[in-house]
């Protein structure tokens, strides 16, 4: 029994809670990121971790590092495979016209760009070895709504969103058996939230709504969120392909 999970973003926040409780169910994980995640590395967990460090803004970099785990994972006997793209950034956080063009390239590439080539690259892989791909995309309640400030952030969210449900129509069409789902983790306690509180009134109208947020202990911590989500990954017959999974399905 193979179990593999590749996670984006796990060097903190929501991905390394994700890759944690996988590691805990005894999936060899595979996380990315930019900067390395010590203790999912020294954790004495039934799952094994493994770190690949990359810039996702680097699409080369990207494409790469892919085609290595991929080799890798094509060497394994698997009897499962999971796909979770949750790396993203916020920022910039700015009104139209006082955005720098290379932060608006880089957030792009992470939020958008990377998770599409990552999409590609996976099922070309997979396409003849029988294997039932399960692959999550985390999503946000930016994708459905205009927030003054997030123009980037809300317009990456509603591209994944629309990327994600467009290539669970090709697979149903395709009758291939993949799964692909959008996760929504709503609001949580991690860096991200950080920097949105960070922000001044001027980029970010809502910025004393969010900073109340942290005051009144509203925001989710990562291992409740990452608990809804893995427990929908470990049992995939529950997972609807195409379907929009809100940690408010469960959390009200
Ligand atoms: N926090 C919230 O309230 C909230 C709400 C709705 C949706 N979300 C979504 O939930 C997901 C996780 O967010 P979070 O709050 O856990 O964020 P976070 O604490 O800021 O962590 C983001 C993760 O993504 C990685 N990442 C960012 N830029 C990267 C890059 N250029 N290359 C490689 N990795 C990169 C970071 O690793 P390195 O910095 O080490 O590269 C880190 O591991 C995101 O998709 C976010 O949009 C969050």
């Amino acid at each position: 029994m193979m179990k593999y999970a590749v996670i984006t973003g796990t060097s903190k926040g929501l991905g390394a809670s994700i890759a944690k409780q996988l590691m805990e169910a005894s999936y060899h994980v595979i996380g990315l990121a930019r900067s390395e995640n010590h203790d999912l590395a020294t954790a004495e967990l039934p799952g094994s971790y493994t770190h690949y460090q990359v810039n996702l803004a680097d699409l080369s970099a990207t494409q790469s590092t892919f085609q290595d785990i991929i080799a890798d994972l094509q060497q394994k006997k698997l009897t499962e495979l999971l796909l979770v793209q949750n790396a993203a950034l916020v920022q910039p956080i700015e009104q139209a016209g006082k955005q720098e063009a290379k932060q608006l390239m880089d957030h792009v590439h992470v939020n958008l760009l990377a998770p599409m080539i990552i999409t590609n690259l996976w099922l070309d892989a997979w396409r003849e070895s029988g294997i039932p791909l399960i692959m999550a995309n985390v999503t946000s309640g930016a994708a459905q709504r205009s927030v003054y400030g997030w123009n980037a952030y809300c317009s990456t969210k509603a591209g994944l969103d629309r990327f994600t449900e467009t290539v669970a129509l090709e697979q149903d069409e395709l009758k291939t058996g993949h799964k692909i789902f959008l996760f929504d983790p709503s609001i949580m306690d991690t860096d991200m939230q950080g920097e949105i509180r960070s922000s001044d009134p001027s980029q970010f109208k809502d910025v004393e709504k969010f900073k109340d947020y942290k005051t009144y202990q509203n925001l989710r911590n990562t291992d409740t969120v990452a608990n809804v989500l893995v427990e929908k990954l470990v049992a995939p017959e529950r997972i609807k392909n195409g379907e929009y999974y809100s940690v408010k399905d469960i959390f009200r």
